[in-house]
């Protein structure tokens, strides 16, 4: 028997927002049956772009129907980036925790996000694609998601891959891949992140801004085909612009807030405040 949190027993018992919306703006498919589990996630947007409705079909055990369940309320009010930004650890803790054999549910849960939300930015297909080389060949897992599942979630061994994605979980035919898998992607760690130094004077400031702008924020916004742009600082205040579609944006000053200044306070000082320049 399991080892189930209370918030586990619930949401498999009561699970919320069970069903598929019609008309959808961004569906995801993710799973096979045959593999055991299965998961389509359907949203619908409101006029803010804020997320109103978020339902879901499962087929598999307690722990894919409570993390189904759980993904649906956590993205429930939030904009497409706020979404995005969702992972399967957020999904585990919004549970008090998963079993870590069970684990692999709330990234299926992850993974049906993502495709929903790239099958609403592209209208692209809705079902996960395969990309690359498949490894284990008894759960279609692929080398990029076995990959992914180490890094997102820091894993160091097989047996924990095997909980989070399945991968090895069958006839163990792929284990040695998953070995080597695990070996490469721990070479590849970047290295953390420099030490924040205790007091600034200004050019250090401006240098550091820079430096985490380009290495934490930059891509990300990039990846939206947006971009901001430092323009000064005074004193405790950074003024920047965005750029691209972070300049047309609606949720620009979300943006602003809870990525910009999130990050620059967490790299640079607690005591940062950021501003859009006036044009
Ligand atoms: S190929 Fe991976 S467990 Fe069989």
């Amino acid at each position: 028997m399991w080892d189930y949190t209370d918030k586990v027993l619930d949401h498999f018992r009561n699970p919320r927002n069970v069903g598929e919306i019609e008309g959808a703006d961004g569906v995801g498919e993710v799973g096979s049956l045959a593999c055991g589990d299965a998961l389509k996630l359907t949203f619908k947007l409101d006029s803010n772009g804020r997320i109103a409705d978020c339902r879901f079909k499962t087929f598999g055990c307690a722990s894919a129907i409570a993390s189904s369940s759980a993904l649906t309320e956590l993205v429930k009010g939030k904009t497409i980036e706020e979404a995005a930004r969702v992972t399967n650890q957020d999904i585990a803790r919004y549970l008090g925790g998963l079993p870590e054999q069970k684990m692999h549910c709330s990234v299926m849960g992850r993974e049906a996000l993502e495709v929903a939300i790239e099958n609403y930015r592209t209208g692209r297909t809705s079902k996960k694609i395969l990309e690359g080389k498949v490894v284990c060949k008894c759960f279609g897992i692929t080398e990029q998601e076995i990959e992914r599942a180490i890094r997102d979630n820091h894993l160091t061994s097989v047996e924990e891959v095997t909980n989070y994605c399945k991968a090895g979980g069958g006839c163990g035919s792929c284990i040695p891949e998953i070995e080597a898998l695990l070996a490469r992607t721990r070479r590849a760690e970047p290295e953390p992140a420099p030490a924040r130094p205790r007091k600034l004077t200004t050019l250090q400031k401006i240098r550091l801004i820079e430096e985490t702008m380009d290495r934490e924020i930059r891509p990300m916004l990039k990846r939206d085909g947006g971009d901001v742009e430092l323009i000064d600082v005074d004193g405790d205040r950074v003024l920047i612009s965005f750029r691209g579609m972070c300049a047309k944006c609606q949720v620009a000053e979300f943006t602003m807030k809870d990525v910009v200044e999130a990050k620059l306070r967490e790299f640079v000082s607690d005591s940062l405040t950021v501003e859009e320049a006036k044009a």
